[in-house]
C-alpha cells in the first residue's frame, strides 16, 4: 500500500508523527505536505494529495489541516475522491467499509496523535464490503456527473 500525506501549516507536526508511524509500520508514503516554516492555503495540498490519489500516484490519501474540514471539502470536489473527516476511528473504518473512502482527513486542532494513530490504524485495516454499498458508492459516482 501506497499512501500520499498531506498537511496545511496548522497540521506540520501531526503530519510528520504520522508520517513516521506509517513508515514505521512498513508503508510506502509520499509526503506531498509542507514542512516547518512555510505555509499553504489547505484547498491547494488537498487538490495535489487528490490528484494522486485519482492518478494512481498513490492508493490512498491523507490529508490534515486544523480542523480536518477545509481539507475535506476541497478533496470531494475532485472527482473520483471520497474524502472523509474523521475524529475517531469508528467513523474511519466505516468510511472505507460502507463509503470505500479514498481519503482520510483529521484536525490537528481536534485529535492528538494516538487518537489520530488509532483512526488511521482502523481506516488502512479496513475493506471496503461491497455488495448493496457498492450501489450506494455507485449512486454516489453518478452525482459526479
Ligand atoms: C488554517 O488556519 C485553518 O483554517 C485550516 O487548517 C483548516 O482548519 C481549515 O479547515
Amino acid at each position: 500500500m501506497r499512501i500520499g500525506i498531506g498537511n496545511d501549516h496548522a497540521a506540520i507536526e501531526l503530519k510528520y508523527e504520522i508520517l513516521d508511524y506509517l513508515i514505521e509500520k512498513g508503508i510506502e508514503v509520499v509526503d506531498y505536505g509542507i514542512g516547518e516554516d512555510e505555509k499553504i492555503d489547505y484547498p491547494l495540498i488537498s487538490e495535489t494529495v487528490s490528484n494522486a490519489v485519482v492518478s494512481k500516484e498513490v492508493d490512498y490519501g491523507i490529508v490534515i489541516c486544523g480542523t480536518g474540514v477545509g481539507v475535506s471539502i476541497s478533496a470531494n470536489k475532485i472527482k473520483g475522491i471520497r474524502a472523509c473527516v474523521c475524529s475517531e476511528p469508528y467513523s474511519a473504518k466505516l468510511s472505507k467499509e460502507h463509503n470505500d473512502t479514498n481519503v482520510l482527513c483529521f484536525g490537528s486542532r481536534v485529535v492528538g496523535s494516538e487518537l489520530a494513530k488509532m483512526i488511521v490504524d482502523a481506516w488502512i485495516n479496513a475493506e471496503f464490503l461491497g455488495e448493496r454499498h457498492l450501489r450506494r458508492v455507485e449512486l454516489i459516482k453518478k452525482l459526479e456527473k
